[in-house]
């Protein structure tokens, strides 16, 4: 392994998820929050996470132990100095992740790579701010960390090829699946994925078929395991019409725009299954 210690920013959805796969393949996780508070909450998210693959028999008692020995959080950038490699998971604010990675690029060592796990910003930018643009990637996991197997690594322009390819061997030693691309808006699943939720929404907004009728066509048809509506239920309203408008801004290409029907269902709060109903009701 090339990199021993990890340094992951920010606990949440993501963030505790990154640093369970990371752990669970052997390498020290060191964790940044905002405020203790998160801090104790992301590992406690974490602690949950093992204690049920435990309970499940899917992990013995030795990794277990191993793997929580294997993590430790702070609340201090400064901790990060001798990280390998820095993985970001803040919200997606270019304002936030500028600023931290301007701080970052400060307190680590020269040789430390750093890496935002952005869904939808862009990787040059950030690149830009960090001090060693050289050095930095985009490492996009999915959501659940720990199940999703596709891992996208992001050049940015900057990126140098070394330093690519040490976090491409990263994400596989994580047992991930990656695939190489280049910093270009919503990289390569949401650029393709986005557009196709946003049409299902302008389809049933102009009343070709019915919303049960537009899913089963493509889950019968084309072989999807869930319709486009269902999924941006299951994604949430506000995530699409957020990445299609982004998209859109970037790409100026009308299809990308999210179209009314979203954007109202959105103003009502129905952000698909977090909120218990979007296109369909959930109980
Ligand atoms: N949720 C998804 O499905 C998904 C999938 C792929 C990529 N992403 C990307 O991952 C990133 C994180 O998304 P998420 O869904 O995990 O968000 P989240 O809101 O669940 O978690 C973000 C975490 O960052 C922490 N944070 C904020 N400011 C911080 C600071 N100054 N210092 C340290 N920690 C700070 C917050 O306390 C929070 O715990 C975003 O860039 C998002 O686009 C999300």
């Amino acid at each position: 392994m090339a990199f021993k210690k990890i340094g992951i920013f920010g606990l949440g959805t993501m963030g505790h998820g990154i640093a369970i796969v990371t752990a669970m393949s052997g390498y020290e996780v060191l964790a940044i929050e905002a405020t203790e508070e998160f801090l104790d909450a992301g590992l406690s998210r974490i602690n949950t996470y093992f204690d049920r693959q435990l309970k499940k028999d899917r992990i013995s008692e030795e990794d277990h132990k191993a793997f929580l020995e294997r993590i430790s959080g702070t609340i201090a950038i400064e901790d990060f100095k001798d990280c390998d490699l820095v993985i970001e998971a803040v919200f997606e604010s270019i304002e936030l992740k500028c600023e931290l990675w301007d701080k970052i690029g400060k307190v680590c060592k020269p040789e430390t790579i750093f890496a935002s796990n952005t869904s939808s910003l862009s990787v040059t930018e950030m690149a830009s701010k960090s001090g060693r643009p050289g050095q930095f990637v985009g490492l996009h996991f999915f959501n659940p960390v720990p199940m999703m197997k596709l891992v996208e690594v992001i050049h940015a322009l900057q990126t140098l090829d070394d330093a690519y390819e040490q976090v491409f061997e990263f994400a596989e030693s994580l047992g991930k699946k990656p695939v190489r691309a280049n910093d270009t808006p919503g990289f390569i699943v949401n650029r393709l994925l986005v557009p196709y939720l946003i049409d299902a929404a302008r389809v049933y907004e102009q009343g070709l078929a019915s919303k049960e009728d537009i899913d089963n066509a493509m889950k019968f048809g084309a072989g999807h395991p869930m319709g486009p509506l269902a999924l941006t239920d299951l994604i949430g309203l506000d995530v699409a019409v957020w990445v299609g408008e982004i998209l859109y801004q970037e790409t100026g290409e009308a299809r990308m725009s999210p179209p009314p029907i979203l954007r109202r269902m959105v103003r009502a709060g129905y952000l698909g299954k977090k909120t218990g109903k979007g296109f369909y009701e959930y109980t």
